[in-house]
């Protein structure tokens, strides 16, 4: 990959948009920065692609959907099912997850992952490091 600009932060050709189809991902180095770019509901995210944990490669993880609880009328749990309206990544070397659309750990709390500048133009995507 290429970049088009001379001083950091410098914009790089990621790739053609249609490597990137609906909750499809590529991931790309730019420069010395390994970056995750996915799209969902047709808006691109993309990540550095290093975990808040202790450094793995978030954005090759698994792509599952966010498991929410189910609870009766007296807010008890009674079973679990899948959010196929929010997707999770999960890192290849813990398990920690982390919401494809804002960044953020699962788990709560401050933890998120680094969001990269991307946009589109003319079929291609570019993002900015
Ligand atoms: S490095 Fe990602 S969960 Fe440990």
């Amino acid at each position: 990959m290429e970049s088009t600009g001379g001083a950091a932060p410098a914009r790089w050709d990621a790739g053609g948009s249609d490597e990137v189809p609906e909750r499809g991902r590529l991931v790309v180095d730019a420069g010395e920065t390994s970056i995750g770019i996915f799209r969902l509901d047709g808006v691109l995210h993309a990540y550095e692609n290093r975990c808040t944990h202790a450094g793995g490669p978030i954005c090759q993880g698994l792509i599952v959907p966010r498991v929410v609880e189910l609870l009766d009328e007296r807010r008890a749990i009674i079973g679990s099912a899948f959010n196929e309206a929010e997707l999770h990544i999960a890192c290849p070397w813990h398990g920690a997850e982390y919401s494809l659309r804002t960044g953020r750990h699962a788990g709560g709390g401050a933890l998120s992952l680094r969001r990269i500048p991307v946009e589109e133009s003319r079929g291609r995507i570019y993002v900015t490091v």
